[in-house]
């Protein structure tokens, strides 16, 4: 990415709307340093749209041209050209002052695995999606797609690694998928969502499944057994197991079961559209 920055004028920055700052990796402020900057908020279709206008206010203020996108559908593609000469009116000035006329800005998609880099390149491409080739000297082994005369846009996105340095950032990727559930607790991982959510949303999980009207009797009587008291969230995981009949041998609630389904359920946006991440929370 660092040796690619070198060739562009613009960064189009992609974050996922549900998490705009986990999933920002903010080593890109030094790797982007003297370029223009372009912010997408992806996947908006499974944000809290209220959420996602705070972040939209949010990145504004901070003088960062914002787009709010789902990368899969192409209406919504059409703002971005305005944005993106809005982003590079300085370079374009100069250009013009220079005596250049025409120069396409060149851009580079960038961000953390997953985010939609690929999808949003597609998307935005699809109509021009004609190559243009290497160019012999500054851009030698590189695919530019030409999206217009004004826009050209690097084939190959810049992978950023996700921050790991606070553990909650590291839940928040896990909770929308970015990493796999396979090295993850997936029993801790709903339970964290579970949390998150009631704090936000509460009754949310209540009412989707039905849950009011479900006892976790028989958990709390096995939890007493054991000297314990059964966690809010833990008695919820319960419930869903009971309510959606996931159960093992013996007729004991199948947590790990409904646990896999609750996530399944946030991510492809069943619960609803939620967001684990608003401004107000950095404050
Ligand atoms: P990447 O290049 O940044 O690694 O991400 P990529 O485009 O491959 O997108 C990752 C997944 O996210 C894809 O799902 C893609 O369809 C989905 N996606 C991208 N943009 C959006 C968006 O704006 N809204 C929604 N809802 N989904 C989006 P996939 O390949 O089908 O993977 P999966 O869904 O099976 O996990």
């Amino acid at each position: 990415m660092q040796e690619d920055i070198r060739l562009i004028d613009l960064v189009i920055e992609l974050l996922d709307a549900r998490i705009p700052l986990a999933s920002r990796n903010p080593d890109i402020d030094e790797l982007a340093k003297g370029k223009a900057r372009l912010i997408l908020l992806n996947k908006t279709d499974l944000a809290d749209p209220n959420v996602t206008t705070k972040w939209n206010e949010y990145f504004s203020d901070k003088g960062i041209n914002v787009c709010l996108v789902d990368s899969r559908n192409s209406a919504d593609m059409k703002q971005i050209n305005a944005v993106v000469l809005n982003a590079c009116a300085e370079k374009i000035e100069r250009d013009r002052k220079r005596g250049i006329k025409n120069r396409p800005v060149r851009a580079m998609v960038c961000g953390i695995p997953n985010v939609g880099k690929s999808t949003f390149i597609n998307t935005y491409a699809r109509k021009a999606a004609a190559k243009t080739g290497n160019k012999p000297g500054v851009t030698k082994g590189k695919q530019w797609i030409r999206l217009s005369s004004t826009l050209e846009l690097l084939d190959t996105p810049g992978i950023l690694w996700p921050r790991f340095e606070d553990q909650t950032v590291g839940l928040k990727l896990a909770l929308i998928g970015s990493i796999r559930d396979e090295i993850m607790n997936t029993e801790e991982l709903a339970l964290e969502l579970i949390r998150m959510t009631d704090h936000r949303y509460p009754g949310l999980i209540d009412d989707y499944y039905g849950l009011t009207e479900v006892s976790a009797e028989n958990l709390t009587n096995e939890a007493a057994e054991l000297g314990l008291t059964p966690s809010f969230e833990h008695q919820m995981l319960y419930k869903i197991a009971v309510v959606k009949g996931a159960l093992k041998t013996g007729g004991i609630a199948d947590t790990e079961k409904s646990a896999n389904l609750l996530l399944e359920n946030f991510r492809n946006g069943r619960l609803g559209r939620l967001s684990l991440e608003c401004p107000e929370d950095f404050k």
